[in-house]
């Protein structure tokens, strides 16, 4: 076939594929993850949490994404927060923590096609051998994540695409070859290494030197590569893909944004798959980066989400073109700005995909015996195609966007929680996860406990430490109440706090008013997580091994505390900060539980 596009300008571009077809396409996809992006998304209620699903995954619905990457959570912060580890410990595995797996099990119930993809950014400090590093022990860090993959078949039925070494960090050539060989020995063959989700080089460079690392890799994947490549990196004969892209603001501009990256990573860079940092904006909106997901799900206590541009963007590609077709060679720029790609399964369809992200103006078109004209607005995305199978889907508008709630109270009273972490608690240093005291006799059978006991291999700058977030950042005046249990004798320290004004990567200069009590019958109130600006202090008579209550009330420049429902400190003057969220945390990494969490705003 050959189409022109003839452009009453006089341009007119040719669709042919008589000189051969260009590369295979492998699909467009969303990351969860790097990290906690995903983490109010499993608290929605249904039909919402199915609707936003669908909107993601369901073939010839939505955005309709061909690839699932999911961080092989590390226990570590890794942007929006920290995603746990299937082993905290040297000598523990469970595959149902956190809420990637589910989130894999959903996209696969309504794509059994879709490509899953798997990749850490941190790792259990234990991994490491207490050093910041993970490949010191190569064969450690190869079994720990073959061991993720083989655990997401065996428990979830999941079969893991492609693997990474370690996001934005230093690759090492001597780890990746024993990782395809832990693999292959392990009956993963067919799991495919990608590397090494940073720059295009030094990894294109190390692999044209080395033959053995090269036939372990099977896939270079840059990150933002702005959608061009380097001519070494064509000449390995690899797949080039974006491996993670995007991070825009997914309003209308990023949603071109991203149509520009879709047809572009093609055009100039030849990369064949392409994936969105990140797939649902599903995190708290002051954490760094807010709103970056192909489209908003951040208000699981209203079931409110919008489907963003970017989601319809994404569909003018993937609802008309499948992992396996082929480019034509003939893609390109129009001249007067804006790209088009063309795509065909070889056995007659044919997509073609414009976007003029960049302004250019063209008369109106006519269609006839091959070619056609056609006239093409500004800041639009045309999909010509034979596939008729392409839809809008929708579902009628969620409820009304709102607050946090005012009044909150959770007592960790599951029996047999779906999910590892309770809703709405945000971890942004450590693991905060569902306990069950077993032996307990009295009230506090089900609680909340922190279980991360050493610095992880991280990839941000944890705290020294553990914080988890819950609630509204504009939130000034309020109590907040919690029984606390310490499990670490005399240098054991845990903390409820208010107006925390920090997550993400800048955790640990976090500001806010912290009250904590220590294991050696001490309390503290400070301005800060690391404990350095003192507001007061004092004896507390609190100890490991007991249940205390903490009480913390701000109001204005003055705050509160009780123990146990009596007054200890009161009137602390607090300058700053003015709002933030709540939280509740550890003065190390130990371990240490919560019960009865209440807020009461005012
Ligand atoms: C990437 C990183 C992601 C996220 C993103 C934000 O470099 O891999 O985890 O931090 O930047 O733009
Ligand atoms: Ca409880």
């Amino acid at each position: 076939f050959s189409l022109c596009f003839d452009l009453s300008i006089a341009e007119s571009y040719v669709l042919d594929d008589k000189i051969g077809l260009g590369r295979t396409f492998d699909g467009i996809g969303g990351l969860s993850g790097g990290g906690a992006t995903s983490r109010l998304l499993v608290n929605y209620a249904e039909p919402y949490r199915s609707q936003i699903l669908d909107y993601l995954f369901k073939p010839n619905f939505g955005a309709s994404l061909q690839i699932l990457k999911v961080e092989i959570g590390g226990d570590a912060q890794t942007t929006d927060g920290t995603e746990p580890s299937h082993m905290h410990y040297e000598n523990d595995e469970n595959f149902f923590r956190g809420y990637e797996w589910w989130l894999m099990r959903e996209a696969k119930k309504r794509n059994p096609n879709i490509t899953l993809i798997g990749l850490p950014w941190a790792f259990p400090g234990w991994v490491g051998h207490g050093k910041n590093w993970p490949y010191d022990f190569p064969d450690i860090t190869a079994s720990y994540v073959v061991s993720w993959i083989l655990g997401a078949e065996q428990y979830h039925d999941l079969n893991i695409d492609y693997v990474g070494i370690w996001n934005e960090r230093n690759f090492d050539s001597k780890y990746i070859k024993l990782l395809r060989y832990t693999l292959d020995k392990s009956g993963l063959e067919r799991v495919r290494i990608i590397a090494s989700d940073n720059l295009w080089q030094p990894i294109t460079y190390s692999l044209c030197v080395d033959q053995e690392l090269a036939d372990a890799v099977d896939v270079i994947g840059a990150h933002y590569p702005g959608t061009t490549t380097v001519i070494e990196a064509l000449k390995t004969q690899k797949k080039l893909w974006s491996s993670e892209d995007y991070s825009t603001f997914n309003d209308e501009v990023g949603g071109g944004c991203w149509a520009r990256i879709l047809n572009q990573n093609y055009v100039n860079g030849l990369m064949t798959a392409t994936i969105s940092w990140n797939l649902v904006a599903s995190y708290y909106e002051d954490l760094p980066f807010g709103r970056d997901g192909l489209m908003t799900a951040e208000e699981p206590w209203t079931g409110n989400y919008v489907v963003e541009s970017p989601i319809w963007i994404t569909a003018h590609t993937t609802q008309f073109s499948q992992p396996g077709w082929t480019y034509l060679q003939t893609v390109g720029h129009l001249v007067h700005g804006g790209s088009y790609v063309a795509l065909t399964d070889s056995k007659g369809n044919l997509t073609v995909v414009i976007e003029t992200m960049v302004s250019i103006y063209l008369p109106i078109h006519y269609i006839y015996d091959g070619s056609f004209t056609l006239s093409l607005d500004v800041d639009e995305v045309y999909t010509l195609t034979t596939i008729s199978t392409g839809q809008k889907g929708t579902y009628p508008d969620p409820p009304a966007s709102g607050p946090f709630p005012k009044v909150y109270f959770d007592d960790f009273n599951v029996a047999n929680p779906s999910f590892s972490e309770a809703p709405d608690f945000a971890d942004q240093t450590g693991v905060f996860e569902y306990y069950i005291n077993l032996t307990d006799p009295g009230p506090h059978v089900f609680t909340l406990r922190q279980v991360v006991t050493q610095m992880p291999v991280t990839w941000a700058t944890d705290a020294d430490q553990t914080i988890s977030v819950i609630g509204d950042y504009k939130w000034q005046n309020l109590t907040v109440m919690c029984d606390v249990f310490m499990e670490t004798v005399k240098t054991g320290g845990v903390f409820i706090a208010v107006r925390v004004d920090k997550g993400g990567q800048s955790v640990r200069s976090a500001k806010g008013v912290f009250f904590w009590v220590f294991a050696d019958g001490s309390y503290k109130v400070t301005n800060d997580l690391v404990g350095k600006t003192v507001l007061a202090e004092g004896l507390s008579g609190t100890r490991a091994y007991g249940w205390h209550t903490l009480t913390l009330t701000v109001e204005g420049e003055y705050a509160t505390g009780l123990l146990n429902g009596y007054p200890l400190w009161k009137n602390a003057v607090v300058l700053g900060p003015k709002n933030g969220w709540a939280a509740i945390g550890t003065h190390s990494f130990e371990l240490a539980q919560f019960d009865n969490f209440a807020v009461e705003v005012k």
